[in-house]
């Protein structure tokens, strides 16, 4: 890669970041829009974090993307936050501004709607959701979910106490129901989402039993890896609409690279393709 002398640098804040999709999806864009520009992986231990964050401005950065284990540190960090940042508590995406300051922002919850209304176009807010999960993932769901108009969104945690700790300092319609009563709890729901990483490659499979769920209710999955999980293979095999992951990381990236690079990024079906390496 060759650069100018003015090329605008953006890059994504990870330990490790090696694994990182961030690279490949922002590069897709600023070749295909011919931006004088280049995103890097940063990898920054944990003790580094303040030190690397505050060395953007005077490196001439336009911002970053921060990923694993850094988004909740990073929402301390920064000079200004975004609304949802302060719900989810947690920052993805930072622009640098004029005066070098460091602005927070948190695109998950916009990422996770936008996918779900572009892959599920019948998906309406009016019925419940059940969100399986209480980590960060299920905060920015949650949070993307309320500004959808959802107005009530079950929460199952195997830990009972963190989606208890999720609900209060998220606030908005969540009622919290046991792990063990997850069969039972997707009666009557618009929208399954599962936000553990469970069904991941190298992880357990979930087990979720789907005879309650309705046939009309859309299925979906933040784990990426694989991109049909062992959930959204048996809710598809029922007759339920589902919803891959992937779409999430490519909609939650579009803010940052506006911001940075001064152009609205597509999400479309050749960044996908190239995402997957296909
Ligand atoms: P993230 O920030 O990606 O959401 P996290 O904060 O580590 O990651 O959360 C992982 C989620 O997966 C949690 O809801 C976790 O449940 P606990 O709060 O009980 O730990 C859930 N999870 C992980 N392994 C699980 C398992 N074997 N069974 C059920 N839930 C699991």
């Amino acid at each position: 890669m060759t650069t100018s002398g003015s090329v605008a640098v953006a890059g994504v804040i990870g330990w490790p970041v090696a694994h990182s999709l961030s690279p490949r999806l922002q590069g897709f864009w600023l070749k295909e829009l011919r931006i004088d520009g280049a995103y890097l992986p940063l990898a920054v231990k944990p003790e580094d974090l303040s030190l690397a964050l505050w060395a953007l401005p005077a490196l001439g950065f336009k911002g970053v993307n921060i990923t694993v284990p850094h988004k909740e540190r990073a929402f301390t960090l920064v000079d200004k936050t975004d609304p949802f940042a302060e719900r989810i508590g947690a920052v993805n995406t930072i622009c640098v501004d004029k005066k070098g300051l460091l602005t927070g922002s948190n695109t998950d919850a916009c990422g996770f709607i936008a996918n779900l209304q572009v892959g599920a176009r019948h998906w309406r807010a009016s019925r419940p959701a059940l969100v399986l999960g209480a980590g960060g993932a299920a905060r920015a769901v949650c949070a993307g979910l309320m500004t959808a108009g959802v107005r009530e969104i079950r929460v199952c945690n195997r830990t009972r106490s963190r989606g208890q700790i999720m609900a209060r300092e998220i606030g908005g319609p969540i009622v919290v129901v046991d792990w063990a009563d997850r069969a039972e709890a997707v009666d009557g729901v618009g929208l399954l989402v599962n936000t553990t990483n469970l069904g991941m490659i190298g992880a357990p499979v979930l087990s979720m039993p789907l005879t309650k769920l309705p046939t009309g209710a859309v299925v979906t999955d933040i784990v990426y890896t694989p991109l049909m999980t062992p959930l959204l293979v048996s809710a598809r095999e029922r007759g339920n609409v589902v919803v891959d992951g992937l779409g999430m990381l490519l909609h939650q990236a579009r803010p940052g690279f506006a911001a940075w690079y001064g152009q609205e990024p597509e999400v479309t079906s050749a960044l996908r393709a190239h995402v997957l390496g296909e």
